[in-house]
C-alpha cells in the first residue's frame, strides 16, 4: 500500500481541526442506519484525511459477528452506499481498527467486555483515547444502552478533560414532551450536558449551515428578514419515497414526529432566530431555544393551525404506486398521518403577524426541501398603466436545501418591448455549479464534530422539550379523534386539499417548489 501525502491519515498524521485519539463504538451495528451512512461516513472522514491516526471502530449489537464478517459488512456497506467507491489505500488502513463485540444492551458483562476493549486500545497505544459513544438502535434500548454506559465506567471516563467520553443519541429522541423529558433525565443521570450529542441530520446537511453564513455573512438579507418586509415563510420537505419496509416504526411515528417536530423546526429555528453573539455553540442554541419558546400554542381541530393526510394509490415516475393503506405492515384502518402541514405564530418583535408554514410528506411530487422567504407584494401603482400588470409578483428569496442545493430570488423585471409590462423572473445560485458537487454527507460533518467537541449542529435537552411542547397537544388531539379530519392525496401530487385550505384561510398559496 503506497501512503499518499495529500492524505495525513494515511501518514499516520492528524491535520483537521483536533480530533483526539478516538474509539467510536456503534451501538445497533447490525443494523441499516451503520451499513448506509455511519460507516461511509466513518470511511470518507479517513479518505479526506479527517480521522485521528489513532481511531478505531467497534460496533456493538446482538447478533454474534466474528470480527473478519463484521468488516466484510462495513466494506460491502461503504461498497454500496458510499459516496465515494472504498480504495486498498484507505480501508486497508481502517480495517484493522474496525472490531465488533455482541452483547445485550441490557448486559452489564457485555458492556465490561467492551470497557476492556477499549482499555486494550489506550494499552497498545499507550495513551488515553476519547470514545464517542453512537446509539444507533431502535429507541426502545436507548435507556439500557445509557445506563450500561454508566454503570460500567464508561460515560464518566475522562470527565471534564477534552477526551471526555460523548455519546451521539439518534431519533427519534421521545415520541412526545413526556417520553422526551424521561429520556433528557436517564441521559443527564448518566452523562453531563456537554457530552451528550443530539443528533438531526438536517443540521449537518451543507446548505443547512450554510443558512447562517447567508443570514448573517451578507448585509443584504437582514435588514429585510422581519415582518416589515416578509409576508410568510414556508418550510417544505418533500420526499418521494413511500413508508417502503419501516411500516412498523412509521404506525407509531407519522410525518409529525418523523419529520416536522425535528427537521422542520431546526430549519424554522435557525431561519428565524435572532443573531448569535457568537458561532460558539450555547450561543447559537440559545438562540434557537428563545424562537421555539416564543411559538404560539397551536390551534387543534376543524380550521385550526394543522392538517394531516395520508397519500392514496397514484403515479410516481409513471409507475403506479400503492396508497399507505395497502402498505405493508400497515393498518388498513390507520390514523397515521404520512403528510403533515402546520401554521405557526411566532410572538416576538421580529416576526409578529408573519405566518410561518411548515409541510412534510412522503409520495410527494418531488423530493425537494426548501425554505422560501416570501416578501410583501409591492404596490402595483406605478406600473398599472396600459399594458402593465396590476397584480405585480412578491419577490421570494428560496434556500434549496436538497437537492440541487442552491439559493434562488425571485424578482419581477420589464419584459422587453415598447409596452410596460413586468414579468417575475429567477435568479439562482447552485452549489454544484460554483462547488463541485462531491459534497460530504450530514453524517460525516456530525461525526467529526462530536469528535472534537463541537456541539453547535446538535440539539440540546431544551431544544427537544421546546418542540415537543408544541406539537404533544397535536398528536394527543389526533390520536382522541380517530381518523377524523384525516385528508388524502395521490401518490406523486403535491398534497391534500386540507393544507391547500389552511393557507387559503389567511389568502396565501403554497409555493410549488
Ligand atoms: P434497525 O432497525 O436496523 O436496528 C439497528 C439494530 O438494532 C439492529 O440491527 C438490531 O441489532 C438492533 N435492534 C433492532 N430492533 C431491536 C429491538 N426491538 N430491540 C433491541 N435491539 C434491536 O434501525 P436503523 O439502523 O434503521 O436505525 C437506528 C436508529 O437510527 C433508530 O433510532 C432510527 O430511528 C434512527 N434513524 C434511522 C434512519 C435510517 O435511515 N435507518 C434515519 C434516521 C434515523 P441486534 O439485533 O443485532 O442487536
Ligand atoms: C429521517 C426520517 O429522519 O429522515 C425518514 O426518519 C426520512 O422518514 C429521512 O425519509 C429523510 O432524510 P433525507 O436526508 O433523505 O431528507
Amino acid at each position: 500500500m503506497a501512503d499518499s501525502p495529500s492524505h495525513p491519515f494515511l501518514q499516520g498524521l492528524s491535520k483537521h481541526r483536533g480530533a483526539p485519539p478516538t474509539v467510536v463504538v456503534i451501538f445497533g451495528a447490525s443494523g441499516d442506519l451503520c451499513a448506509r451512512k455511519l460507516i461511509p461516513a466513518i470511511y470518507n472522514l479517513g479518505a479526506d484525511g479527517l480521522l485521528p491516526a489513532e481511531f478505531s471502530l467497534i460496533g456493538f449489537a446482538r447478533k454474534p459477528i466474528p470480527d473478519d464478517e463484521f468488516r466484510k459488512l462495513a466494506h460491502a456497506g461503504i461498497t454500496e452506499f458510499s459516496r465515494r467507491a472504498p480504495t486498498p489505500e484507505v480501508w486497508d488502513r481502517l480495517a484493522p481498527n474496525v472490531t465488533y463485540v455482541s452483547g445485550g444492551y441490557d448486559e452489564k458483562a457485555a458492556f465490561d467486555r467492551l470497557a476492556e476493549k477499549i482499555t486494550g486500545i489506550e494499552k497498545k497505544l499507550g495513551r488515553e483515547v476519547q470514545t464517542v459513544f453512537y446509539v444507533s438502535t431502535p429507541p426502545n434500548v436507548f435507556s439500557s444502552i445509557l445506563v450500561n454506559l454508566g454503570s460500567s465506567g464508561l460515560a464518566s471516563k475522562y470527565l471534564g478533560q477534552p477526551h471526555q467520553s460523548k455519546v451521539i443519541v439518534e431519533k427519534p429522541f421521545g415520541k412526545d414532551l413526556e417520553t422526551a423529558k424521561a429520556l433528557n433525565k436517564t441521559i443527564n443521570s448518566v452523562f453531563a450536558e456537554p457530552q451528550v450529542y443530539r443528533i438531526d441530520h438536517y443540521l449537518g446537511k451543507e446548505t443547512v449551515q450554510d443558512l447562517l453564513v447567508q443570514r448573517f455573512s451578507n448585509s443584504i438579507f437582514e435588514p429585510l428578514w422581519n415582518r416589515d418586509f416578509i409576508d410568510n415563510v414556508q418550510i417544505t420537505v418533500a420526499e418521494e419515497v413511500g413508508v417502503g419496509t419501516r411500516g412498523g416504526y412509521y404506525e407509531q411515528s407519522g410525518a409529525t414526529r418523523d419529520m416536522i417536530q425535528n427537521h422542520t423546526m431546526q430549519l424554522l429555528a435557525l431561519t428565524a432566530m435572532e443573531p448569535p453573539s457568537s458561532l460558539d455553540a450555547e450561543a447559537i442554541r440559545d438562540e434557537k431555544v428563545k424562537v421555539l419558546k416564543a411559538i404560539q400554542p397551536l390551534t387543534v381541530g376543524p380550521h385550526g393551525d394543522v392538517a394531516r393526510a395520508q397519500y392514496s394509490a397514484g403515479l410516481m415516475g409513471g409507475k403506479p404506486v400503492k396508497g399507505y393503506l395497502e402498505e405493508e405492515g400497515i393498518n388498513p384502518q390507520s390514523g397515521t398521518e404520512t403528510y403533515s402541514a402546520i401554521r405557526l405564530a411566532i410572538n416576538n418583535w421580529r416576526w409578529q403577524g408573519v405566518p410561518f408554514y411548515l409541510r412534510s410528506g412522503k409520495r410527494m411530487a418531488r423530493r425537494v426541501s426548501e425554505i422560501a422567504i416570501n416578501y410583501k407584494r409591492p404596490p402595483g401603482t406605478l406600473f398599472a398603466g396600459e399594458g402593465a400588470k396590476f397584480d405585480l409578483a412578491a419577490n421570494t428569496l428560496a434556500f434549496q436545501i436538497q437537492p440541487d442545493e442552491g439559493l434562488s430570488l425571485v424578482f419581477n423585471t420589464k419584459i422587453p418591448g415598447l409596452e410596460t409590462r413586468t414579468q417575475p423572473v429567477k435568479m439562482s445560485f447552485r452549489y454544484a455549479a460554483t462547488f463541485g458537487s462531491n459534497t460530504a454527507e450530514a453524517y460525516e460533518r456530525l461525526i467529526l464534530d462530536c469528535m472534537i467537541g463541537d456541539g453547535t449542529l446538535f440539539i440540546r435537552g431544551d431544544e427537544t422539550e421546546a418542540s415537543w411542547k408544541i406539537y404533544t397537544p397535536v398528536i394527543d388531539y389526533w390520536r382522541s379523534v380517530g381518523r377524523a379530519g384525516m385528508d388524502s392525496y395521490a401518490a406523486g401530487s403535491w398534497g391534500p386539499p386540507n393544507s391547500d385550505a389552511l393557507l387559503a384561510q389567511r389568502k396565501r398559496r403554497w409555493r410549488e417548489p
